[in-house]
């Protein structure tokens, strides 16, 4: 009779892992700074500058960092997640200019810095569980990531 294997034996406290999970979100933006010309908003950001701006439909990857919960297996519960991530990002900017919310009034809304605006929005608001990082896909080949410095 062999003994049963067993893991999470070595060191000290709870086993760390991490969770991640991808949110949809589609918005527009229009790229253009308040600290530069018309000139050089143009030559900057080119024909993201067009006075009518354009639309993204964005990926936001949220990775959750915590101790594996010794009852439940898990670090943390997905509907938690699902609801904090909800409330606080996906109503807030979902099929909304990006431009118009407060949170851009003083930064132009790239996608570093909707990124960070997320990063921002779910510090502290994820249910007993770390943020490691907010990555968000603009484009199949563009992708942003923020660890909060
Ligand atoms: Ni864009």
């Amino acid at each position: 009779m062999s003994a049963a294997p067993s893991f999470g034996q070595a060191g000290t406290g709870a086993a760390k892992a991490y969770f991640g999970r991808r949110y949809m979100l589609s918005a527009s933006h229009r790229l253009h700074a308040g600290s530069l010309s018309d000139e050089e908003n143009r030559n900057v950001y080119g024909k993201c500058n067009n006075p009518h701006g354009h639309g993204h439909n964005y990926t936001i990857e949220v990775l959750t960092r915590g101790p594996v919960d010794a009852a439940t297996g898990m670090v943390v519960n997905l509907a938690d997640l699902d609801l904090a991530v909800e409330t606080n990002v996906i109503e807030r900017f979902d099929h909304t200019h990006l431009n118009n919310d407060p949170l851009f009034a003083n930064r132009v809304p790239t996608t570093e810095n909707l990124c960070r605006a997320v990063y921002e929005l779910l510090t502290g608001a994820l249910p007993a569980v770390e943020l490691e990082h907010v990555r968000v896909e603009e484009t199949e080949n563009n992708f942003f990531q923020y660890s909060g410095q």
